[in-house]
């Protein structure tokens, strides 16, 4: 019997390290709008996590070209042949080699450490500019309860911040450790109970983009996502203005029969409607569902699962669980004309 030839194994294994590596570049090629593409950086902070990704890959990039051609070279090229004389050579000691691939794999660990090290720095101040906007993030199972303690705002699962304008958001999680990520805005940072945690940064194009919790945190981990709108400042002023309004509250037509079934139900045990209901006069931590005061001007609800349209609203009043697996919101048992009018009421709030 032949012995099997040589060739074929060349042929497969370096087919298969082609298809390999095409396999591994194509998986990361940046085509087209995903809503959570790390690569189209829209602040200072993230363009800052790009360059650095960009320059670590290009270093990297050249390590593993190195590897691998000196692979090749030492299975192909340098290898013993079938039928060569005597014994395999073997090298017991090399000064030279020895501090060659000591000195080489420290200096590419300098050039990663030192840009890394500076970008860490440069993106977590223990400063930031007097005109700072501070927002408060406060992650619950599952939405996000966003404040702003100067403006006297507080909102859910759509964060607006005005663009070119210094923002520090504060971090902090009324359940379990959860993690605020906004890839285009504004990295990742863990959301942890009982502790603080900081993003400053300085968005430049105005927009909306998308966020997801990015920590698991029980059930309905997946479906705890929001929004981050960046507005101009003019836009921006007004949306905060729009915001201190209390809502007009309906007089007459199902909005106004939705008035009266929201104050006859335990809605407002746990939501805030300022003016209509609220735990507490001035609007402090610890809600245990959203502030709906403008529930009606935001484009998407359930923690951002869902967009905010009438049949939505109504899906979710319905039957939260079926939604949002393990929500804390309670079925309600309205009966459909009550339920209609409820969902008038809530998006009658803009
Ligand atoms: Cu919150 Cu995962």
């Amino acid at each position: 019997m032949n012995p099997p030839r040589n060739i074929n194994f060349r042929r497969v294994s370096f087919t298969a390290a082609v298809i390999a590596m095409a396999a591994a570049i194509a998986g990361c090629a940046s085509n087209g709008p995903y809503p959570l593409d790390t690569l189209s950086p829209k602040s200072d902070l993230t363009r800052a996590i790009l360059s650095l990704f960009k320059e670590v890959t290009i270093l990297d990039s050249l390590v593993l070209v190195v590897v691998i051609v000196a692979m090749f070279a030492a299975i192909f090229i340098y290898s013993s042949r079938e039928g060569d004389p005597g014994e395999p050579s073997a090298m017991h000691s090399d000064v030279t080699l020895e501090m060659l691939w000591t000195v080489i794999p420290a200096v590419i660990l300098v050039a990663i450490t030192v840009p890394t090290v500076h970008t860490i720095i440069r993106t977590q101040p223990d400063k930031w500019p007097a005109d700072t906007l501070e927002v408060k993030v406060i992650a619950h199972q599952w939405w996000w309860e966003f404040k702003y303690p100067s403006l006297g705002v507080q909102t859910a699962d759509e964060v607006h911040i005005p663009s070119g304008r210094s923002i520090h958001f504060a971090m902090t999680s009324e359940d379990v450790i959860h993690s605020f990520f906004m890839p285009s805005i504004g990295g990742k940072r863990d959301v942890v109970p009982g502790q603080e945690n900081q993003i400053t940064l300085v968005a430049d194009t105005p927009g909306e983009y998308y966020g997801q919790c990015t920590e698991f945190c029980g059930t309905s981990h997946a479906n705890m996502r929001f929004r981050v709108f960046v507005d101009n400042p003019a836009a921006f002023d007004q949306w905060v203005a729009h915001q201190n309004e209390t809502p007009i509250k309906p007089t007459e037509g199902p909005a106004a029969a939705g008035a009266k079934i929201w104050a006859d139900a335990p809605c407002a045990i746990c939501h805030t409607i300022k003016g209509v209901s609220g735990f507490s006069k001035d609007y402090t931590y610890g809600f245990r569902g959203p502030d709906l005061t403008h529930f009606g001007s935001r484009g998407t609800m359930a923690g951002s699962m869902l967009e905010n349209t009438p049949e939505n609203v109504a899906l979710w009043i319905k039957d939260p669980d079926a939604v949002k697996p393990g929500a804390n919101m309670p079925t309600l048992g309205l009966d459909d004309e009550e339920l209609s009018n409820l969902v008038a009421y809530l998006e009658s709030l803009k």
